[in-house]
């Protein structure tokens, strides 16, 4: 594995190899030190869970760590992200964490030659894929559900602005996962095969044993959305949580709209902070599975 781009282009071997490192960073039984690897995290959208649990991940595998700033990169001279990159790659970075607006960027500069070799790992593009976030998810899913053939999740909400969604679809469909949307009209999107569709959110959770909650990605939008109709047919609240589901969201959470706030409180909503946790094994082992690699 010399890229992560996204999760189309893992094994199911490479995924639960991933996961089978992560556990054994988790559980204290592997140890690793990279400290002849150089990474660096280049985040072009805000970032707090993917962006620190990387840096936490980088700082446990005894990387050499950088963080690229936007701000004050020659990009604001002009300079584009290719000639960026490869001028890292002759400064001595090995690897690259990219988190970029753009769907197709970080498969096209995968793709380019560089000074000395280079890895790229994606962090978010666009709205087309999360593949660390999807890991993540199946790592913690992993960690409750043994068969995941004979269980169903049901995906709430903005899913058509999601690459979290994506990214979870492509690889649930991998495992035979029975996989839901819940979401309104506007937030469908192109229908995926293998999903089932559902506008009703009573029929959606019905005999689900997972429901993962989607952020409204406003910043995606630009049509009007009617956030109060929304608030009354999908927003999770205690009353529509069905009783021993595990509750999931990718976070960052709109409190009061795809969630009430009092829900975070259930015993349900808990995964949600063991899902951001996870995320810091994870990254360690998709990093050193990369930089070995490498041969670093
Ligand atoms: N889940 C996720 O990608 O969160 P951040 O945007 O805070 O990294």
């Amino acid at each position: 594995m010399k890229h992560l781009i996204n999760i189309e282009s893992l094994s199911i071997d490479e995924i639960n190899q991933i996961c089978a490192k992560a556990l054994d960073f988790e559980k204290g039984i592997r140890k690793t030190n990279h400290s002849n690897a150089s990474v660096i995290n280049m985040f072009f959208e805000n970032s707090t869970r993917t962006r620190l649990s990387f840096e936490m991940a980088e700082n446990k595998i005894k990387c050499n760590k950088f963080n690229f700033s936007i701000d004050t990169s020659s990009i604001n001279k002009g300079e584009d992200i290719f000639d960026t990159i490869n001028n890292l790659s002759a400064i001595g970075m090995n690897a690259v964490i990219l988190r970029h607006q753009d769907n197709n960027l970080i498969e096209e500069l995968s793709k380019k030659r560089y000074f000395q070799e280079i890895s790229f790992i994606n962090a978010g593009s666009g709205t087309n894929a999360h593949p660390t976030q999807a890991l993540l998810d199946y790592y913690t899913i992993k960690k409750h559900f043994l068969d995941l053939s004979t269980k169903t999740i049901t995906i709430v909400g903005d899913v058509a602005h999601s690459r979290v969604a994506r990214s979870n679809i492509a690889l649930l469909k991998k495992f035979n996962m029975k996989i839901r949307c819940l979401a309104p009209d506007y937030f469908t999107g192109e229908k995926i095969d293998g999903v089932e569709y559902y506008t009703n959110l009573e029929e959606a959770f019905k005999d689900t044993n997972i429901i993962m909650v989607l952020r409204i990605q406003k910043e995606r939008i630009q049509e009007h959305i009617d956030f109060e109709d929304y608030i009354k047919n999908y927003q999770i609240t205690k009353e529509n949580l069905p009783y021993d589901v595990f509750l999931m969201h990718p976070g960052p959470i709109n409190k009061n709209i795809e969630i009430r706030e009092d829900v975070l409180e259930t015993q349900n909503a808990r995964t949600i902070l063991n899902q951001a946790k996870n995320g810091v094994y994870v990254r360690m082992a998709i990093l050193d599975t990369i930089l070995i690699s490498q041969g670093l």
